[in-house]
C-alpha cells in the first residue's frame, strides 16, 4: 500500500502534484473565474465579512500564515491567524460579520474544533478547510472546502499541506471576486499560475536528488535554521517544523528581518542556514535584503542553504548549496518552495535511523486538547 514507496511520507511527498490538480480541479472555470458552489455560506454574507480569522494548529497553521498574505493583498480584508490552542482562551472579538477559517487535515483537532466551536458561540460564520470528508470539523462549520490530498497516513503532513494553500487561495481569490475586488492583471496572472502549480511542484520533485545528497551530509548536526520573508517566512517555520518532528534536530525558522535583533547571535562556524529567497520579480526590495541577510551569515561562518528560483543568479556566490525552484508568482512560491525543505526533513531523519512515518511522541491526529 506504500506504492513501492520505503515510507507513506515519501508516497505522498510524490502524489503531491495529483493532490494540488484534485483540489483545483472544477473550481477555476475556462475564463478564470471562480466556482465554489459547494461553498453554503451565501455571497452575500461573504460580501459583508469585515475580518477573517483564521485558526489551525501545527502544519496546517502554517499555511494560514500564507493565506493572510493572500487574503489581505487581493482583497483587502483584514486577517487574522491564531494558534487554534489559544485562541478561545484571550476571549477573541467575533461577531456575525466575522468569517472564521479552521483548517485541519484530519478534521478532528480537537484544539482546532474547540476554537471553532467558541467562534460560532459568538456569532462568527465559520468555513472549514479540510481533507476528510464527514468528520467533525466540517460537520461543525457553517461551510467546508474540501481539499483533495487524498488520505495521508504519514504524521507528519506534506501533501494536505500543498492542498491547504490551494484551497486558502481559492477562498482569497472567490472573496476577492464575489466582493469585486478591482480583478487586475495581477489576479488574473495568480489564477493562470495557480493553474499551472501542480506542474510546478512536479519539476522540484525531479530535481531532488542533490537535497537527499545534502541532507545525508548534515546527518550528525544539533540545529539547522531557516529564514524567510513575506509567505517564505512561513514557509521557514513548517520546514523547521518538518526537521523537529521527522529528525529530532533542533530547528528554528526565523523571519530574516529579525535576525539582527537577535537571532544572529547564534550564527556559528558551519552551522546550516537554509534561506527561502523571494522571487527578484514582484517585490525586489525583500529579495535583495535577503541576499544581504544571507552575506551576512556566510561572513560570520553559516553553511547556506539557499532555495531560490531559476534565473536568480544574484544569490549564486553566497550560496554554498543552491536549490532551484521555478519562477512563481511571489504569494505563490510557498507551493514549490515547501517542497525541497519536505525532502531534506525526510531524508534526514532517514539518515538519522528515525521512524520516518510514525516519528517518536506523536500521533497522526491530536484529539485532545
Ligand atoms: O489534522 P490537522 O491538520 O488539524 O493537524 C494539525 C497538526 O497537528 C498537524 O499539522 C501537525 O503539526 C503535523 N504533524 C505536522 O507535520
Amino acid at each position: 500500500e506504500k506504492g513501492g514507496y520505503d515510507y507513506f511520507m515519501l508516497k505522498e511527498i510524490a502524489e503531491q502534484p495529483k493532490a494540488v490538480a484534485d483540489t483545483l480541479l472544477g473550481r477555476i472555470d475556462a475564463s478564470g473565474s471562480l466556482s465554489l458552489d459547494e461553498l453554503r455560506i451565501p455571497d452575500a454574507e461573504l460580501r459583508e465579512a469585515e475580518k477573517v480569522v483564521i485558526v489551525a494548529c501545527g502544519t496546517a497553521f502554517h499555511a494560514g500564515l500564507i493565506a493572510k498574505y493572500a487574503i489581505e493583498h487581493w482583497t483587502r480584508i483584514p486577517c487574522e491567524v491564531e494558534l487554534a490552542s489559544e485562541f478561545r482562551y484571550r476571549d477573541p472579538i467575533l461577531d456575525a460579520r466575522t468569517l472564521v477559517v479552521a483548517i485541519s487535515q484530519s478534521g478532528e483537532t480537537m484544539d482546532t474544533l474547540m476554537a471553532l466551536r467558541h467562534a460560532r458561540e459568538q456569532g462568527a460564520k465559520v468555513l472549514a478547510i479540510c481533507n476528510t470528508n464527514g468528520s467533525t470539523i466540517p460537520r461543525e462549520s457553517d461551510a467546508v472546502l474540501y481539499t483533495h490530498a487524498g488520505p495521508e497516513v504519514a504524521v507528519a503532513s506534506t501533501k494536505a499541506f500543498l492542498t491547504q494553500l490551494v484551497a486558502c487561495y481559492l477562498v482569497a481569490l472567490y472573496l476577492g471576486q464575489v466582493r469585486g475586488t478591482k480583478w487586475g492583471d495581477e489576479i488574473h496572472a495568480v489564477v493562470r499560475e495557480l493553474a499551472r502549480s501542480a506542474e510546478k511542484v512536479e519539476q522540484v520533485l525531479e530535481t531532488m536528488e542533490p537535497v537527499r545528497a545534502l541532507a545525508r551530509s548534515l546527518a550528525d548536526k544539533n540545529t539547522v535554521l531557516f529564514l524567510g520573508r513575506h509567505v517564505g517566512y512561513p514557509v521557514a517555520l513548517e520546514g523547521a517544523l518538518k526537521l523537529k518532528e521527522l529528525a529530532y534536530m533542533h530547528a528554528e525558522g526565523f523571519a530574516a528581518g529579525e535576525l539582527k535583533h537577535g537571532p544572529i547571535a547564534l550564527i556559528e562556524e558551519d552551522l546550516p542556514v537554509v534561506v527561502v529567497v523571494p522571487s527578484p520579480r514582484g517585490r525586489s526590495v525583500l529579495h535583495d535584503k535577503i541576499v544581504s541577510n544571507i552575506q551576512e551569515i556566510r561572513a560570520r561562518g553559516a553553511r547556506t542553504i539557499v532555495i531560490a528560483e531559476e534565473g536568480d543568479e544574484s544569490v549564486a556566490p553566497y550560496a554554498d548549496h543552491l536549490i532551484r525552484i521555478p519562477a512563481t508568482p511571489t504569494l505563490l512560491q510557498p507551493l514549490v518552495a515547501t517542497v525541497p525543505l519536505q525532502v531534506f526533513a525526510c531524508e534526514l531523519a532517514t539518515a538519522r535511523g528515525n521512524e520516518v512515518d510514525q516519528p517518536r511522541n506523536l500521533a497522526k491526529s491530536v484529539t485532545v486538547e
